[in-house]
């Protein structure tokens, strides 16, 4: 890509990736037709996809983001590597096989760019809800032959994935599961109002504290994912980075009030769109969010913490943003011990960032300059992408694979706002992850 862009127009937002994936899993917990709405069209989805049909449910795209799947009375219990180790969130079919099936065996997903990411907690309460777990060749497998019955779970960390792999294990265990120190992020609502409708018993949605009371079964229902909060506030970043104007349509303003305060604070201009009267609802076509920047964004201090903080997926783009930002900030990172990895491509830009453990200095530079780079992961390939667009000269992102996995069409997307970018092989390329 060119540097020197000025991002402006307006751009629609997808559903959340983090959040598609797990209700296609949820899809498990009920036999029958469960449509799925508003299903970014991502590797990720299909991964998942091959990962039910294996259990042998019929998953068909009906429309655009529109995802069926039909699930058997008789599902499979495994798996495979080859699936998780290219999708983490594979993980997420652990709960709804133990709770539907009394048995699953999924492999373990190992490390990855970002961090040790371990699964103990997801391990440590489906062993609470009365299932026995043993390592096996690689696999996690879990037994619960009676079915699994409700506890009082404390997560150690407010962990996005223990807290849905639980959720759906808890709605078809016999009694009351508590979930406390709970995540409560806007996926994890996402997930627990499609539980609901589905006809478990889910109270203090959106707190830290879960209540479920365990039902005999669930019927499969009709529901549409929530706003990709991150893709939306990469463009928001984006807009004050390249002193553009972005309206972004589909997105929950609530779901980025602090990165929008942040944005505010950095001298940027942000006003909600549309959700005044209408059919459409919160996050409908038509309601979202403008941001307008009119000259260079001023530093600012980020501290990422689990919701309600500010969401780690937008670290890497918050640091593109100091690294030309007037002054100096501080970033702090506290939910992925190895995620400045990617800041040394950064610096390869010419960003100037010491980090030091979980905090990284950034000191805003007038200009940046283009060169080769490697996306390590999705988040990261995105902050890179914004840096390059804002960097003298050509930027080539390799490894963008990575952020196809989270931006359905980015660089159409970035074209339609003013953007000079073009894909083009990548000699490095390998299929991983
Ligand atoms: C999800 C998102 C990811 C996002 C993250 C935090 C998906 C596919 N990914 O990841 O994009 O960055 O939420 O919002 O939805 N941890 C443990 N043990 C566990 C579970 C987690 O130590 O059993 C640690 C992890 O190593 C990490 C931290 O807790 O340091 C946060 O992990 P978690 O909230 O579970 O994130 P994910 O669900 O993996």
């Amino acid at each position: 890509m060119l540097g020197g862009a000025r991002l402006a127009g307006a751009v629609p937002v997808a559903g959340a990736k983090n959040s598609a994936l797990k209700l296609m899993a949820a899809a498990l917990l009920a036999p029958g037709t469960t449509l799925l709405e508003r299903v970014p069209a991502i590797l990720d989805v299909e991964i998942m996809a091959e990962l039910l049909r294996r259990l042998g449910a019929d998953v068909a795209g009906t429309g655009p983001g529109q995802l069926r799947i039909e699930v058997p009375q008789q599902i499979g219990h495994q798996a495979d590597y080859d699936l998780v180790r290219r999708m983490r969130a594979s993980i997420s079919v652990l709960g709804p096989l133990v709770a539907r099936v009394g048995r699953a065996q999924v492999a373990l997903p190992g490390g990855d760019a970002i961090g040790s990411r371990g699964v103990d907690l997801h391990l440590a309460g489906l062993e609470q809800l009365g299932a026995t777990l043993a390592h096996e060749h690689g696999y996690i497998v879990a037994r619960a032959p009676r079915g699994l019955a409700g506890a009082n779970i404390w997560l150690d960390f407010p962990s996005v994935g223990a807290t849905e792999n639980l959720l759906m294990a808890a709605v078809l265990a016999r009694g009351t599961t508590v979930i406390d120190n709970a995540a409560r992020e806007p996926e994890i609502c996402d997930l627990a109002q499609m539980l609901s409708a589905m006809g478990a018993k889910i109270d203090g949605v959106g707190t830290s504290t879960l209540e479920v009371i365990g039902v005999d079964h669930l019927e499969p229902t009709h529901h549409t994912t929530v706003a990709d909060r991150i893709v939306a506030g990469t463009w928001a970043i984006g807009a004050v980075m390249t002193h553009g104007d972005i309206t972004v349509l589909g997105a929950v303003p609530a779901h980025l009030e602090l990165v929008l305060d942040k944005l505010t604070q950095a001298g940027a201009d942000v006003d909600r769109v549309g959700g005044t009267g209408g059919t459409d609802g919160p996050d409908g076509p038509d309601t979202g969010f403008r941001v307008r920047m009119a000259h260079r964004p001023r530093a600012v201090d980020v501290v990422t913490l689990p919701w309600p903080g500010f969401p780690t997926d937008l670290q890497p783009m918050v640091i593109a943003l100091n690294s030309v930002a007037e002054g100096a900030a501080m970033v702090t990172e506290n939910v992925f011990e190895s995620r400045f990895m990617f800041v040394n491509e950064m610096v390869r830009l010419g960003a100037s960032i010491r980090t030091d453990g979980h905090h990284a200095v950034v000191r805003g530079q007038s200009r940046l300059s283009g060169a080769p780079v490697r996306a390590t992961d999705i988040r990261a390939g995105a902050g890179l992408v914004l840096a390059g667009l804002v960097a003298d000269g050509v930027t080539t992102v390799g490894q963008a694979f990575h952020v196809d996995r989270g931006y359905p069409g980015f660089d159409a997307q970035l074209r339609e706002l003013g953007a000079d970018v073009r894909r083009v092989p990548d000699p490095y390329e390998v299929g991983q992850e």
